[in-house]
């Protein structure tokens, strides 16, 4: 299995949040990363303290299918291969409820966190294909898993984005790619600022995930895990 430093990893919306602590993380293993982002600017600076020798930042817009053509096809000629793909770019926000009679806001969210992670999975997927080892891992959620809240257009696209996960897995298996859905309960981010009844210090750390994304991304084909379920509190099932 090629060692993590000589891997080349693509992690979309990685200026701020889980994407960012994982961009961290991969850093500090060594690997090289290619980050998609809206703000390639911001991105370089919430990466100020870190050596970036091995980053490479692109314009990504998650509904912008062109951007996404770019990135792939840019993080390939720069760095000659692709090892993974870490859809992490994802939105929850205005919440959809089943009794909205106006769809705007679902395609909305629909573009983001699934036409976005299907489009460059699609993309990535000959590339993840020639490296033997590749790897694809979707930042999805609890809300995949089962609806809790009103929200349940964000809960519709993390339900998607597991079964994309899935249909990865299945197609790409024959050429060592494996792919995992990382399904957190709240994560400490700009996402649950508004969550007023668990403290930020109670919910799962951004650094946290990110060890379980480097986990997901380093084991090897025979020793596989299609879904991680993470909590920071007792559920009924998970
Ligand atoms: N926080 C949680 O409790 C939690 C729990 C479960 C799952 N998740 C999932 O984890 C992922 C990361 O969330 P987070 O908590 O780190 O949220 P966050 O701090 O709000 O960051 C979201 C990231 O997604 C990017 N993004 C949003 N819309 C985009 C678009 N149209 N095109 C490209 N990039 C876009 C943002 O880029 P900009 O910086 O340009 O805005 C930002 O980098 C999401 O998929 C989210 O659904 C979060």
């Amino acid at each position: 299995m090629m060692p993590i430093a000589e891997r080349v990893i693509m992690i979309s919306g990685a200026s701020r949040g889980i994407g960012l602590a994982v961009a961290k993380r991969l850093l500090n293993e060594g690997a090289r990363l290619s980050l998609g982002v809206r703000d390639t600017a911001a991105a370089r600076d919430s990466l100020r303290t870190c050596n970036t020798t091995g980053v490479r930042f692109f314009p990504y817009s998650a509904t912008d299918l062109k951007s996404a053509e770019n990135w792939v096809a840019g993080t390939v000629k720069t760095f000659g291969r692709l090892d993974g793909l870490v859809n992490n770019a994802g939105v929850s926000q205005p919440p959809v409820a089943l009794t909205d009679d106006d769809e705007t806001g679902l395609d909305e969210m629909w573009a983001v966190n699934v036409k976005g992670p299907l489009r460059l999975t699609r993309l990535a997927l000959p590339h993840l294909a020639s490296s033997g080892t590749g790897r694809v891992v979707n930042i999805a959620s609890l809300s995949g898993k089962r609806v809790k809240n009103v929200n349940m257009g964000y809960a519709m696209t993390k339900f998607a984005l597991i079964a994309l996960t899935h249909a990865t897995r299945r197609e790409g298996w024959a050429q060592g790619i494996r792919a995992t859905a990382i399904c957190p309960s709240f994560v400490r981010t700009d996402m649950t600022s508004a969550v007023d009844r668990v403290e930020p210090a109670d919910m799962i750390q951004p650094a946290d995930l990110a060890e379980l994304v480097l986990t997901a991304l380093t084991l090897p084909n025979n020793a596989v895990v299609a879904e991680i379920l993470v909590n920071y509190t007792l559920e009924d099932m998970f």
